[in-house]
């Protein structure tokens, strides 16, 4: 069909006029186009557990289920989830004032930025960060400012990931009159990091002294690896009354497709998150709160965490070895399913012929093309992921999702391999 010049032109509004192309708009298709095992995108490329996905199919047969929910959530999943995160908070979490269900952790986060934010109001991220955030603030009038979490280990060789470390007096001087939240992400995408006690009690302690909200988003809070780590922010001295907590059932259950999370926080914060939400969304779709709600009244006695973090770390300890046999040096992830990766041992050849629009982005987004096309595997450029002043960080970097099934690990493995005469 010949394509037709729009006659009509209207001009788009300011608050999605600033939008660049974002990096999945180029790496997806880029990978579908090259055939490339793609350990780009975080979703999974395996079904949900067969109980998650049971309860989903028996709620749409139940009428009640296909019909409006209440704005907070179903009952059903609000004491599902008071339940479940009752003993990890500490404390009696309340179903009816605590709890509201988003439609997923990204519209949850939306809804706090409607709720709080002013036309200027300034929100703190620490770099990198979920690229979400960045248009959920500035469409909400905020404006987004900048603290690099910085790798200070050597990056020549595996670094934990703890060892990427904020410094509290530079994310200090970022502060202002006008600074209204503060975002914090535990277990970290991409870095993997899992923030410490003494961490969070530092960043705590900044936020009550500036009286900032705690938006802390902890989506990959089922997913680390070792039993004593993850910490919850809110559950520090005097920190409840500041935080909103972000969780996700398609980080907690795979489904990341279900669009379901929830906030969690004191009533006070809560409420006009909630009166937000009513007016974006009304409320989120039914059949999938109940099977959320299912998953979590089952997942304990099924000992379902427990074998899906088992299942990850299998994943992680594959594609490392991978890492390890091309001698490129990795930070090794203590939670969430990815994996930074220093590519600065690659050699891409100096006469390889790039898009244009590649010139215009960091060395990573080149490093990525160059292994998509020619290697055969997809990973993402992760300076997506920093504010431009602070990109250059990023740029000997790649990001590889594990969440994958073993074939595709096996698939990419074999390929990766390929890539050991370029690394120098
Ligand atoms: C750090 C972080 N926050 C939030 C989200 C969004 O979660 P959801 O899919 O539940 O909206 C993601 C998804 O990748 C994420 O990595």
């Amino acid at each position: 069909m010949a394509s037709i010049a729009p006659s009509v032109h209207i001009q788009r509004a300011e608050r999605v006029a600033h939008f660049e192309q974002d990096v999945w708009s180029i790496f997806t298709p880029l990978a579908i186009e090259c055939q490339a095992v793609n350990l780009g995108q975080g979703f999974m490329n395996f079904p949900p557990p067969d109980f998650v996905v049971e309860a989903a199919r028996e709620a749409l047969l139940r009428n009640d289920c296909n019909q409006y929910s209440h704005p907070k959530g179903r009952p059903r999943l609000r004491n599902a989830l008071a339940k479940s995160y009752s003993p990890l908070f500490g404390r009696t979490l309340n179903p009816e004032t605590e709890i509201v269900v988003s439609a997923g952790a990204n519209e949850g986060i939306f809804a706090i930025f409607a709720a709080y934010l002013d036309e200027g109001s300034e929100v703190i991220l620490m770099e990198p960060f979920f690229d979400q955030y960045i248009s959920n603030i500035t469409m909400n009038g905020g404006v987004p400012v900048y603290c690099p979490i910085r790798p200070k280990g050597d990056a020549t060789k595996n670094m934990a990931a703890s060892e990427w470390k904020i410094d509290i007096k530079e994310l200090e001087s970022k502060i202002t009159p006008r600074s209204k939240i503060i975002v914090l992400n535990t277990p970290h995408n991409p870095i993997g990091k899992v923030f410490s006690r003494e961490e969070l009690e530092e960043i705590g302690a900044l936020a009550a002294k500036h009286n900032l909200l705690i938006i802390s988003d902890e989506v990959y809070d089922r997913l680390y690896f070792n039993p004593q780590n993850h910490e919850r922010i809110a559950t520090l001295n005097g920190l409840w009354e500041r935080t909103i907590t972000v969780g996700s059932g398609g980080k907690t259950f795979g489904t990341t497709g279900w669009r379901i999370g929830w906030l969690i926080g004191p009533e006070a914060l809560i409420e006009p998150a909630l009166a937000a939400q009513t007016r974006i969304i009304f409320c989120v779709n039914s059949p999938l709160q109940e099977a959320i709600a299912i998953g979590f009244e089952q997942a304990e006695e099924r000992g379902f965490f427990g074998s899906q973090v088992a299942a990850y770390e299998h994943k992680r300890e594959k594609l490392l070895a991978v890492f390890r046999e091309l001698g490129l040096p990795c930070t090794i992830p203590e939670g969430s399913y990815f994996i930074l990766v220093n590519t600065e041992k690659i050699q891409v050849p100096s006469d390889y012929k790039f898009p244009d629009l590649l010139w215009q982005r960091p060395k990573d987004f080149r490093t990525c093309y160059w292994m998509a096309k020619e290697i055969g595997v997809c990973a993402i450029p992760p300076s997506e992921f920093y504010s431009k002043e602070n990109q250059a960080l990023a740029e000997n970097f790649a990001r590889f999702a594990f969440c994958k099934t073993e074939e595709t690990l096996d698939a990419a493995a074999e390929r990766l391999l390929k890539m050991k005469p370029f690394i120098k």
